[in-house]
């Protein structure tokens, strides 16, 4: 173990700045391009309620649990593990983690570059006036091109790292402290533009009232999916916030405060995006393209649609930036401790190495769009993956190895630093890990893949 590289180990300086990374990774793009689209791919309401419920019951535990590990350990997910379970195979759930960072910045920063792309559109004006289908084709021809989203990748993936390369409390810290506040104000300006439109009722009664005949095995694993994505759990890279969580902070109240705050933030966004959709004619279940064609459609058709459509897509690109750092620190992290690199070569070497399957993944849009696995090309299958696979799997190795390995007198010391605080909330947590969250998540999975049936 690299011990050297623990002591100058940075931390967040403030409670402010904690939750502020946190949320700045959690809420992201999953609140405000994928959650709007997959809820109304998946029945509005009803995926509503179980997607609370499975943040309530599994997500908030998962976070606390990651928090634990990564406090516990002082390292990235890998070096953890290793620390807190010496010679036992637990470290592979670090290294499924940052094999998932690769993936997800993969295509998580293709659709980055596409917000990149529509604030300068909006700047330049060249999206207004456009038909619906002048829009569709737009976005078609946007990605066929190619060598745009390409560029715009890489102008993403460039901010992403230079952010990392100034480290966690000059590079993390100073960002999110300042971005995620500006983030809160531009989405409930957009949330009272849009529920102050005419006929805005249609859609949040879509949002909001639940048809339970919607709910089918794949709703709810899209619901689980969808709860570990957005909340950014899974994976290690809330065990590597975790590491930089100082001793005297309170981790479930951390836990706590930002599953409501991406909560609270996925509901607004639907909010300022469901009434416009259905005000102004759009489909609520566009996929992919929701904000990138049917919203541009939307703006067209508003007052000072322009301005609020600027401020949409720049709102995007920063929610998005504070998600991309947090995942690229996985790597970052990994390869500073566990290869002692310098955290300078270690940021180039993970951008490098993302940015080669970022390009094929971009290009899997565009002129790669044919080459299809399992029927989904490459964008597909990496958001499928991560999302509904590695990540549950993920979080189920996490609540199986804080419920049954790890020691329960140690959790307590984490939860209530070493005996200061209170944590009356700690045989419920204990409970959830050891058996509600490890067998929800078995029983959706052998349920969406259709081994067990009700
Ligand atoms: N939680 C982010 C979002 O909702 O946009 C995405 C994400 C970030 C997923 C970090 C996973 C992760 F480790």
């Amino acid at each position: 173990m690299n011990e050297p590289n623990n002591k100058g180990r940075d931390h967040f300086s403030s409670r402010f700045a904690v939750i502020a990374a946190v949320a700045g990774s959690a809420i992201g793009l999953g609140n405000i391009w994928r959650f709007p689209y997959v809820a109304g791919e998946n029945g509005g309401g009803a995926f509503l309620i179980i997607y609370l419920l499975f943040v309530l019951a599994i997500g908030i535990p998962v976070m606390t649990s990651e928090f634990i590990i990564g406090r516990a350990g002082q390292k990235n997910p890998y070096g953890s593990f290793r620390k807190l379970a010496p010679g036992k195979p637990w470290y592979l759930i670090g290294l499924m983690g940052v094999a998932a960072a690769f993936m997800i910045l993969a295509f998580y920063t293709t659709v980055s570059g596409w917000t990149l792309e529509y604030f300068y559109q909006t700047l330049t004006g060249s999206l207004a006036g456009k038909s619906d289908s002048e829009l569709t084709m737009m976005f078609d021809d946007f990605l066929m091109g190619s060598f745009r989203p390409v560029i715009w990748f890489i102008v993403f993936m460039g901010f992403t790292a230079f952010i990392i390369l100034s480290g966690v409390k000059k590079g993390i810290e100073r960002y999110t402290k300042m971005l995620m506040p500006v983030l809160f104000l531009l989405l409930i300006a957009l949330c009272i533009r849009s529920v102050t439109l005419d006929g805005a009722g249609e859609g949040l009664s879509f949002l909001f009232s639940p048809d339970f005949s919607k709910i089918t095995p794949k709703v709810i694993l899209e619901a689980l999916g969808q709860a570990f994505f957005s909340l950014s759990i899974g994976m290690g890279t809330l065990i590597t916030y975790g590491s930089y969580i100082s001793k005297s902070e309170d981790l479930g109240f951390s836990a706590l405060s930002v599953g409501i705050a991406d909560t609270l933030v996925a509901v607004i966004a639907g909010v300022a995006i469901f009434p416009a959709v259905f005000a102004l004619g759009g489909s609520p279940a566009s996929g992919t393209g929701l904000v990138f064609i049917v919203l541009p459609g939307v703006f067209q058709k508003m007052p000072f649609g322009e301005i609020f459509q600027l401020l949409f897509f720049l709102l995007l690109s920063v929610a998005a930036l504070t998600s991309t750092i947090s995942v690229l620190e996985v790597i970052v992290a990994y390869l500073v401790e566990e290869l002692s690199m310098t955290r300078k070569k270690a940021t180039i070497a993970a951008t490098l190495m993302v940015s080669v399957l970022g390009i094929v993944t971009v290009l899997s849009m565009g002129s790669l769009r044919s080459f299809l696995i399992f029927g989904k090309n490459i964008f597909g299958l990496l958001e499928f993956l991560t999302s509904n696979v590695m990540l549950p799997l993920g979080g189920l190795f996490i609540v199986i190895f804080i419920g049954w390995f790890f020691s329960p007198q140690l959790t307590k010391a984490e939860l209530t630093n070493e005996g200061r605080l209170k944590a009356g909330y700690f045989p419920v947590y204990m409970f959830i890990v050891r058996f509600v969250a490890p067998l929800a998540i078995a029983m959706v999975f052998l349920y969406s893949l259709g081994i067990i049936r009700f």
